[in-house]
């Protein structure tokens, strides 16, 4: 039985769709459904919760739970540049937590935080996969991620000056 408001809440999120007409249905898919929800809006907010909530019949109290276990889900929103910095043994060794405070004071934000004129969003992330490249951060925009290895603090210092100049450095390909 499906007594979902489902047409007036498709209207409210038109991009989610996709996701609902395949997902919603499927039990212990609500993981899946807030990953790719997140992927389509950014970010996890009241009102989408509240929509998946009504349209898997999950209740709202459990969604909340478990947006709030996992680290990768994020309520608010993200600046146009989020940079996830590593943190893995790797980059730790390779002198991360140091790369992490001069990222922090150069932006003015700490971990998951966000500029006050929405461009970066400070994400400190266990391993990126790369760690031949230690210590790494990767940027995450509109157009895809950009990888950069082998940071220094100056290195940090360039790369964030360049995509606040709008025209962002070229990572590694990674
Ligand atoms: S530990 Fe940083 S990329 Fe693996």
């Amino acid at each position: 039985m499906n007594n979902c408001k489902c047409s007036g809440e498709a209207a409210r999120f038109p991009q989610l769709e996709p996701i609902m007409a395949k997902y919603a249905g499927e039990p212990g898919s609500l993981i899946t459904i807030l990953q790719k929800t997140q992927d389509a809006l950014g970010y996890l907010s009241e009102d989408a919760i509240a929509h998946i909530a009504d349209r898997t019949g999950v209740a709202p109290a459990k969604i909340y739970g478990v947006v709030t276990f996992y680290t990768q889900f994020r309520m608010k929103p993200v600046g146009k540049y989020l940079i996830m910095l590593c943190m893995g043994t790797a980059c730790h060794v390779n002198g991360a937590a140091e790369l992490a405070v001069a990222v922090s004071e150069r932006l003015g934000i700490a971990d998951g935080e966000t500029t006050p004129d929405g461009l970066f969003t400070l994400n400190i992330v266990a391993c990126l996969g790369c760690c031949s490249l230690a210590p790494v951060m990767m940027v995450r925009t509109q157009a895809g991620d950009e990888t950069y290895g082998n940071l220094t603090k100056t290195r940090i210092a360039e790369i964030l000056g360049e995509i606040a100049g709008g025209a962002p450095a070229e990572g590694v390909g990674a």
